[in-house]
C-alpha cells in the first residue's frame, strides 16, 4: 500500500505539516506542558487523556490505547484510506501527490462511491414521484414509519422494471460496467444485464463517513427473499459495516452506549420511537471488527438477541467473537428479548420504555459467560463443577492478560467452589503466558533489552542517531531486534532529517509497525541529553557483545572448518 507513493515524499510530508493542526481543526486541543490534550474522539472519556506530541508528531490516548501519526490520525477519525490521508494532507499544504498510475484516490473507487450516492437519491426520488409509490408509502405508514424517519435513513423505493436504474444510469458500456461494480446489476446466463434491486423498499447503507457504500431491499409481501443485499464489491464488505453506525454518530458524537441488533427495520423502528443508538450488521454474526468500531464508538455495547434457543446460540458465538477484545474501559452486555418478539416489534406494541428497560437489565459480560457455562454441566455435583472449569480454559487463554481476566479467573473459582490457587494450577500454562506478558511492556525504561531501549530512544528522537558513530558490528548480533536497530540507525544515516512520524510511517507495512508504535509512545522518563549518553553506551556495549558472540561461534568451528575468511578475521580480533 505504502510502497505505491514514494517514501521521500511521505517522509517530506510528515515534517511540513504539523499534527497539531490537523488534529485540533477536528478536536479542540488544549495545552499541556509540552504536550496538547483533549478527550479522546475514539471512546468516550470526561478527563482528557488523549496526547498530542508536537515533537513526535504523533497522538496517544493513554485510556484506550488509540495512537499513530497524522496520517493514522485520519484514516481512524475520518475514516480515510492510505492515499486518501496523504492527498488530503498534502492538500493542507500544498504539496502535490506525485501522480503513479495506481494511486491518485483510486478513480474507480470514487465512481462506484458517486454512482452509488446517484442510486441512492434516485431511489428516494422515486418514492417521491413514481405512478407505484403509494404501495410503498401504505407499507412503510403500515409498519409505522413517520416521514422524518424515512428521510433520515433516506428510505427509497425500487419500481417494479428490469431497467429503470440500468436505462437511467447505463447509457454507455463504461457506465454499466460502472453500475456492475457497484453492485446494481444482476445478469442472466446469457449475461443480459438487468437491475439487481426491483419492487423492493430500499435501504442505503452507509460507512461511518455517510458514504453509502451498497443498499439492502425488502419486498412488500412474503415472498422471498424478504431481503436482498448488495454483493461484496470494491467499496462493501458485510463483515466491517453497520447499519445505522453513521445515523446513531451523527444523532450522538459521544454516545454513551450502542445496542446491536438483528435487523435493519429494528434500527429504523426503535429510531422512529426515539432510540437512536441501534446498529445491525448486515445478516452476519458480528465480527471482531464489527466490535472493534463500536467499542470505539461508545463505552457500553450490548447485544440484543431473541429469548428463544437460536437468540442464546447466536449470543454464545459473540460472547466467543468478544473474548480478544474484553477489559479495557469498556463494557459488553447481553440482553435478551421475551419469546418471539424483536426490538421492532417490541417498540410498537409496547413502546420506547418498554424497550429500555430490557436494555436497562442487560447481563453483564462475566455473567452471561458463567451462566452459559453452567447450563452445560452439573453444578450440584464436584464432577460437575470440575467440567466447568475445564471447559472455560480455552475460552480463557483468549482474553488478554489484565485485570479483567484475573477478575474473571476469580468469578470462576467462587462459582466451581474452588480456590484460586487450586484452580491456578489447573491454568498454570495460562499463568505462565500471563507473567511474561507483564513482563514484556513495563511502563517506564527499567526491564527493556538493551536493544529495545536504542530503538526506542532512536524512534523517540531520532535526531540523537548522529551521535552514533560506529553501528557495523551490530548486524552481528543474532538477538530479537538486532536488524531492526542496525535498519533504524542505517535509515537516519541516511536521512538525517526524518522525525518519529515518518519513521513509523515508513514501517507501516512490515511486520514490526506496531512493536514500533508502542516503543514510540513509551515514557521513558529521561530528558534528551541523558537518552543521548545511554544511546551511545548501549550502542557501545552491543558492538562489544556482537564481538564477542562472533569470536565465541568461530573459536566453537575447528580449525579445518573455517574459511580462509573466517581465519583473517580471527587474526584481526587478537
Ligand atoms: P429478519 O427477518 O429478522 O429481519 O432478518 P427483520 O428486520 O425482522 O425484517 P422485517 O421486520 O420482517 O422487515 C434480520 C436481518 O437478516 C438479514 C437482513 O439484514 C435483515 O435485516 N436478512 C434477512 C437477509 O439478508 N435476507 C433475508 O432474506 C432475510
Ligand atoms: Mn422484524
Amino acid at each position: 500500500m505504502a510502497g505505491q507513493i514514494p517514501t521521500q515524499f511521505i517522509d517530506d510530508l510528515l515534517t511540513r505539516i504539523d499534527i497539531t493542526d490537523v488534529i485540533d481543526a477536528r478536536v479542540p486541543l488544549k495545552k499541556a506542558g509540552r504536550n496538547l490534550q483533549a478527550c479522546c474522539p475514539f471512546h468516550n472519556e470526561k478527563t482528557p487523556s488523549f496526547t498530542v506530541s508536537p515533537e513526535k508528531q504523533f497522538y496517544h490516548c493513554f485510556g484506550c490505547g488509540a495512537h499513530g501519526t497524522a496520517i493514522g490520525f485520519l484514516m481512524e477519525y475520518d475514516q480515510m484510506s492510505f492515499p486518501e490521508a496523504i492527498h488530503e494532507l498534502a492538500e493542507s499544504v500544498g504539496m502535490t501527490v506525485p501522480s503513479t498510475q495506481v494511486l491518485a484516490p483510486n478513480p474507480a473507487k470514487q465512481n462506484v462511491y458517486d454512482l452509488l450516492d446517484k442510486a441512492s437519491q434516485y431511489y428516494v426520488h422515486q418514492l417521491q414521484t413514481h405512478p407505484q409509490r403509494s404501495q410503498f408509502l401504505n407499507y412503510l405508514e403500515q409498519r409505522g414509519l413517520s416521514g422524518s424517519t424515512i428521510d433520515h435513513f433516506d428510505i427509497g423505493m425500487a419500481p417494479d422494471s428490469w431497467d429503470s436504474v440500468l436505462k437511467s444510469f447505463g447509457g454507455t458500456q463504461e457506465k454499466i460496467k460502472q453500475l456492475n461494480e457497484a453492485g446494481l446489476l444482476s445478469n442472466n446466463d446469457k449475461g443480459r444485464n438487468y437491475d439487481r434491486f426491483r419492487n423492493r423498499v430500499m435501504f442505503p447503507i452507509r460507512d461511518r463517513r455517510g458514504r453509502v457504500v451498497g443498499f439492502g431491499g425488502r419486498v412488500l409481501d412474503d415472498s422471498t427473499p424478504k431481503y436482498l443485499n448488495s454483493p461484496e464489491t470494491t467499496v462493501f464488505h458485510k463483515g466491517h459495516e453497520l447499519y445505522g453506525l453513521y445515523q446513531a454518530r451523527k444523532a450522538n458524537r459521544k454516545l454513551e452506549r450502542i445496542v446491536i441488533v438483528e435487523g435493519y427495520m429494528d434500527v429504523i423502528a426503535l429510531a422512529e420511537k426515539g432510540i437512536n443508538n441501534a446498529v445491525a450488521t448486515l445478516g452476519t454474526a458480528t465480527t471482531p471488527d464489527h466490535l472493534k468500531q463500536l467499542l470505539r464508538s461508545a463505552p457500553e455495547v450490548v447485544f440484543c438477541f431473541d429469548g428463544d434457543r437460536a437468540g442464546r446460540d447466536a449470543a454464545w458465538r459473540a460472547a466467543e467473537n468478544a473474548l480478544p477484545l474484553l477489559g479495557g474501559n469498556h463494557q459488553l452486555k447481553f440482553m435478551f428479548l421475551p419469546d418471539g418478539e424483536d426490538p421492532d416489534s417490541l417498540v410498537n406494541q409496547q413502546g420506547a420504555e418498554a424497550f429500555n428497560s430490557v436494555v436497562n437489565q442487560a447481563k453483564n459480560y462475566s455473567d452471561f459467560f458463567f451462566e452459559s457455562l453452567e447450563a452445560r454441566v452439573d453444578m450440584s455435583s464436584m464432577d460437575g463443577r470440575a467440567r466447568m472449569v475445564e471447559n472455560a480454559r480455552p475460552y480463557l487463554r483468549h482474553i488478554p492478560a489484565g485485570v479483567y481476566r484475573d477478575m474473571l479467573e476469580q468469578g470462576l473459582a467462587e462459582r466451581a467452589q474452588t480456590s484460586t490457587s487450586v484452580l491456578h494450577k489447573h491454568l498454570e500454562k495460562l499463568t505462565e503466558n500471563k507473567t511474561k506478558a507483564q513482563q514484556k511492556s513495563p511502563s517506564t525504561s527499567a526491564g527493556f533489552s538493551p536493544i529495545r531501549m536504542a530503538i526506542t530512544i532512536l524512534v523517540q528522537h531520532p535526531s540523537l542517531h548522529s551521535e552514533v558513530k560506529e553501528f557495523d558490528k551490530l548486524a552481528l548480533l543474532s538477538k530479537p531486534g538486532a536488524s531492526i536497530l542496525v535498519e533504524l540507525l542505517e535509515t537516519l544515516h541516511a536521512q538525517p532529517h526524518l522525525n518519529t512520524a515518518a519513521l513509523l510511517e515508513r514501517s507501516r507495512d512490515t511486520e514490526y509497525a506496531s512493536h514500533l508504535q508502542k516503543l514510540a509512545m513509551q515514557s521513558l522518563g529521561l530528558e534528551a541529553e541523558a537518552l543521548k549518553h545511554e544511546l551511545i553506551g548501549l550502542v557501545g556495549q552491543l558492538q562489544q557483545e556482537a564481538v564477542a558472540d562472533r569470536q565465541a561461534y568461530l573459536t566453537k568451528k575447528s580449525f579445518s572448518e573455517l574459511t580462509e575468511a573466517e581465519k583473517q578475521e580471527i587474526k584481526g580480533f587478537k
